[in-house]
């Protein structure tokens, strides 16, 4: 089975829609489901105390209550797992997903959206959580709302091609 017929799952977070963009857009060009993660309490602030009360929490290493999903890893064949970087992290609620769900014996593939840091620790963290899969890849972006969304798309279209081969 070549890896263009692989059932795919695109799990992602996103607070500000930047992860949420190229969440969607992964979808739209691989022909993946999409599995967007919520906390039931989220970051409500939209100013300046969202770093703290975020940075908290990734820090705490908190795992926050998730609403119900309606899609199952086991049905899927290659994951795509997005995060915001958070204090240099992946998010809590990736955190709690990654504690919830049993996966193993998965092709994988890493991205994040940041503000300038680069991915910080996040994609070594969840290579260490997700030991005993395959990783094909990881890509990171910088605000790909403010920074250009075609881009951003372009980028990602080569990425794709280049972890899933012909
Ligand atoms: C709580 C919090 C902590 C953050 N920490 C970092 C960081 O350590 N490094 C960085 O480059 N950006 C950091 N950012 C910025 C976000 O990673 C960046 O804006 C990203 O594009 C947001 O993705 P989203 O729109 O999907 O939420 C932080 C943002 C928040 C809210």
């Amino acid at each position: 089975m070549g890896d263009r017929d692989l059932k795919k799952l695109v799990i992602f977070y996103s607070f500000e829609g930047n992860t949420k963009f190229i969440a969607e857009s992964i979808s739209e060009i691989v022909g993946a489901d999409l599995l967007e993660l919520k906390p039931k309490k989220d970051v409500e602030s939209k100013g300046f105390m969202k770093y703290l009360w975020g940075g908290r929490q990734v820090i705490m290493g908190k795992k926050p209550e998730l609403v119900p999903v309606d899609k199952n890893t086991r049905d899927y064949d290659l994951l795509f797992i997005g995060t915001p970087i958070w204090a240099s992290r992946y998010v809590p609620a990736i955190n709690t997903f990654l504690d919830t769900v049993q996966i193993n014996g998965k092709k994988i593939a890493f991205f994040c959206c940041h503000a300038g840091g680069g991915n910080g620790k996040a994609f070594k963290m969840l290579k260490e959580q997700l030991k005993g899969n395959e990783v094909l890849g990881e890509i990171e972006f910088k605000e790909p709302l403010k920074k250009g969304k075609e881009e951003a798309k372009q980028r990602l279209k080569e990425w794709t091609e280049e972890i899933m081969g012909d």
